[in-house]
C-alpha cells in the first residue's frame, strides 16, 4: 500500500507497542495468548484511536485553506477531545456539535472529555437530540462560521470516511511490520466497531498487506447485520482510494453484536468485570463505551473457546480512558 499520495501531518512519532499479557491470559485459563497494540498511548491529548484517522483528515483540512474544523460526537466524545487537541496544536478554531444519545444526560459542568473540551480551548459546543441528522447540524454550524468570514472543514463524526478510514489501513501495515520483523505470529486481531473508521480500515489494510489475519469487530451500538454492512461500505471506498487491488471481499468483515447492552454508552456488568480486569491484570486502562464493551466480547469468547487453544490474539487498544471518570458511580 502506498501512503504518499495523501498528505498527512505526521502526528504518530513511531510505532505503538505490541506487549503480551500474560497475566490476563492466565486470568482467563492460559489456552489463548493475549496480546494488545497500544493505540491509547498514541500523541494527542490523553492518546487513543483519532490520532491515526486525523493526521489524514486534518492534512486534507489545511491542504484546502481551512483555519477551522468542526466536528460532531456523542456528549463523551473521545474523537471530539482529539479533534480539540490537533485543532489547538495546529492553531485551528475547533467548533463542537454533541449528540446526546441519552436524553438528559449531558451536564455543562460534566466530567472526563467534556472537561477537556473546555480545557483544549474548544471555540462552541451545541448539544443536539440524540437521532438529530449530524452532518446537517454540522453544515448549519459551518454556514454560520462561513458568514462570519472563517473557512471551515467538516470531519465526519469518529473521522470515518475513506480519508479517515487511511490512518488504519496504515496501522495494519504498522501491526504488519512489527509482526514480521518480531516473528510474532497472530492468528486474529480483535478492534472496536462503532463508526467504523477503524475496523474497516483495518480490513482493508490486512487485504492491502496480504496478511490472512482475520479482524473481529465488536460492535458498541448496533446489531452485527447493520454494523457489518457499513463497516463493508465503508472498506470498499476505502480501497478504492488507496487502489488496493482485488478490493475487501464481503467476508472479510466479521462483527459481534452481543456486547453493546441496553444501549451506546449504556454501562453493562461484562463490561464493568472488563475494565477491572484489564486495570488488576495489566495495569491497562480501558474505557466504558468503547473498549470496555470490546474487552467483555473478548472476554466472552476466550471463555467460550472460540479461538483455538494456543491461538495469539490480539486486542486493538484505541483509548478513551478519559470516558471513566465521567462514570465513577458505575464502578464504584
Ligand atoms: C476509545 C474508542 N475506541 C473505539 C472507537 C470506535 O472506533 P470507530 O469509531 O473508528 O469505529 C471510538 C470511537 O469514537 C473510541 O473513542
Amino acid at each position: 500500500m502506498n501512503f504518499t499520495k495523501f498528505p498527512r501531518r505526521g502526528y504518530l512519532q513511531g510505532q505503538t507497542p505490541v506487549e503480551p499479557m500474560k497475566n490476563l491470559s492466565k486470568a482467563l485459563g492460559g489456552e489463548v495468548n493475549l496480546f494488545v497494540k497500544r493505540d491509547d498511548l498514541l500523541p494527542g491529548a490523553s492518546g487513543g484511536n483519532k490520532t491515526r484517522k486525523l493526521d489524514f483528515c486534518i492534512a486534507d483540512a489545511m491542504e484546502k485553506g481551512a483555519d477551522t474544523i468542526i466536528t460532531c460526537g456523542a456528549i463523551q466524545s473521545n474523537h471530539c477531545r482529539l479533534t480539540a487537541s490537533w485543532a489547538a496544536k495546529e492553531g485551528l478554531e475547533c467548533h463542537l456539535v454533541l449528540e446526546e444519545r441519552v436524553k438528559g444526560s449531558y451536564k455543562e459542568d460534566g466530567s472526563g472529555n467534556n472537561f477537556l473540551f473546555e480545557l483544549l480551548g474548544v471555540k462552541s459546543k451545541r448539544v443536539v437530540e440524540g437521532g438529530s441528522d449530524m452532518m446537517a447540524e454540522m453544515e448549519k454550524t459551518a454556514a454560520e462560521l462561513k458568514a462570519a468570514g472563517k473557512k471551515p472543514y467538516i470531519v465526519p463524526g469518529g473521522a470515518s470516511n475513506p480519508i479517515g478510514a487511511l490512518g488504519y489501513a496504515a496501522c495494519a501495515q504498522e501491526l504488519m511490520e512489527q509482526l514480521n520483523t518480531t516473528g510474532l505470529s497472530i492468528d486474529y486481531v480483535v478492534v472496536p466497531s462503532g463508526s467504523a473508521g477503524t475496523h474497516a480500515g483495518m480490513v482493508v489494510g490486512m487485504a492491502g498487506t496480504n496478511a490472512n489475519i482475520p479482524v473481529i469487530g465488536i460492535n458498541v451500538s448496533r446489531t452485527k447485520e447493520a454494523q457489518e454492512e457499513i463497516v463493508f461500505g465503508l472498506a470498499q471506498k476505502t480501497a478504492e482510494l488507496l487502489d488496493v487491488k482485488g478490493g475487501v471481499a464481503r467476508e472479510d468483515v466479521v462483527c459481534y453484536g452481543d456486547y453493546v447492552g441496553p444501549g451506546y454508552s449504556l454501562p453493562t456488568d461484562a463490561m464493568v468485570e472488563a475494565v477491572k480486569l484489564f486495570a488488576g491484570e495489566e495495569a491497562i486502562l480501558l474505557d466504558p463505551v468503547y473498549t470496555g464493551k470490546v474487552a467483555a466480547g473478548l472476554v466472552d469468547h476466550v471463555r467460550k473457546g472460540t479461538f483455538p487453544k494456543g491461538s495469539n490474539v490480539l486486542f486493538l487498544h484505541t483509548g478513551g480512558s478519559p470516558a471513566l471518570y465521567a462514570y465513577l458511580d458505575t464502578f464504584r
